[in-house]
């Protein structure tokens, strides 16, 4: 059972620093102002009313700070939090033991939710709705039911795939929130707090050319900016200024735009070898050899945002601007006709 629970709050690569570089209130948190501004009216509500705070569903691609806001929502309320994810409870025991574990106040964390299997979702039901798990002892004609009080506790799940969540799991949660990628102002304010614990010396602009990079995702600019500092620190006189984080960020082959390889080997394998489309999910990943869902949870929203990329009901499309990424010659229109 303890294993279900991961109770190291923060599961990061660089542990020290992930943990300094992540914010813990809502002042630093930077950015998501509509989430933010709601949920702090929620909290406080609840707070006046000495009641838990409603379930709250937290979804959006990776890296935009679902984990981070959880934590914050947990500090404000000043309640515990409890962590597990959705691959991590493998039956419904497992979530029942959880479940009887919390106290009054607490919240639950559970990340990647829409993993969860439709019969540990069963048991999710009656504990979200009335704070009661319901439990059957023995097995065949002997088993009996039982009904246990659950203590009244929040639920936080958190997704990058809504759409796999079922709906009666959904529509349980009294807040959905979906959180948005950044702007390059709010990721430059985000990358010149991190330079500051990171303590790197970085001017506004350099911070600008790396948020420009980073795919509107928080997670990325700090990784970025983590390996800027290692190139201005032994090569370039340890500032970052704009010509060092270019300089930098060409050697570690994000692009203009923030591409990185695999979302430039995606976009030219659909233009060389499939005429630019349309051309389905599964054989692009296939073709580049990744794994469809990476494609389409890490990959695709940003470049369909940016709008290199559209889907289209026969698969997917590169879009003139996706060609002209490339200085190639956009032919445009239906592969037919070419
Ligand atoms: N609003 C923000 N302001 C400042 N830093 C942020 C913000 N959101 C996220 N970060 C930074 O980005 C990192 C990644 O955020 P977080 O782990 O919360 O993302 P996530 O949405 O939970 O990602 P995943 O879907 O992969 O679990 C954090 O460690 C934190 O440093
Ligand atoms: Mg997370």
């Amino acid at each position: 059972m303890e294993n279900r629970i991961i109770t190291s709050a923060f599961q990061e690569e660089d542990t020290d620093n992930e943990q300094k570089l992540r914010p813990s209130n809502f002042e630093t948190y930077t950015g998501q102002e509509k989430v933010k501004n709601n949920m702090k009216v929620y909290i406080e509500a609840a707070k006046m009313r000495k009641e838990s705070l409603d379930h709250v569903l937290l979804y959006g691609p990776p890296g935009l700070g679902k984990t981070t806001l959880s934590n914050i929502i947990a500090s404000e309320m000043g309640v515990n939090i409890k962590i597990s994810s959705g691959p991590a409870i493998e039956r419904p025991g497992d979530m029942a033991a959880i479940l009887n574990d919390l106290a009054e106040g607490d919240i639950l964390f559970i990340d990647e939710i829409h993993r969860l299997n439709r019969m540990i979702e069963e048991v999710l039901y009656p504990a979200m709705e009335d704070f009661t798990l319901d439990i059957v002892i023995g097995k065949g004609p002997g088993a009996k039911s039982i009904r246990i009080d659950l203590p009244k506790f929040t639920l936080i799940g958190a997704t990058t795939r809504i759409g796999l969540l079922t709906a009666p799991l959904r529509d349980r949660f009294g807040v959905v929130s979906r959180l948005e990628p950044y702007t390059v102002d709010e990721l430059t304010k985000i990358l010149m707090r991190s330079a500051d614990v990171l303590k790197v010396e970085t001017d506004e602009g350099g911070a600008r050319e790396i948020a420009r990079r980073s795919r509107g995702t928080p997670r990325i600019a700090n990784r970025l900016l983590k390996r800027v500092r290692d190139f201005a620190q032994v090569k370039y006189g340890g500032v970052i200024t704009p010509d060092v984080a270019n300089a930098a960020l060409d050697l570690l082959e994000v692009d203009k735009m923030g591409l990185d390889s695999v979302d430039r080997k995606m976009l030219l394998s659909v233009i060389e070898k499939f005429g630019g489309g349309p051309v389905g999910l599964e054989t692009i990943a296939v073709s580049i050899n990744e794994e469809a869902e990476t494609i389409e949870d890490v990959y695709e929203p940003y470049l369909i945002q940016q709008g290199l990329i559209q889907r289209t009901p026969r698969g997917r499309v590169v879009t003139e601007l996706g060609y002209r990424h490339f200085n190639k010659n956009y032919i445009g229109g239906n592969e037919n006709d070419r």
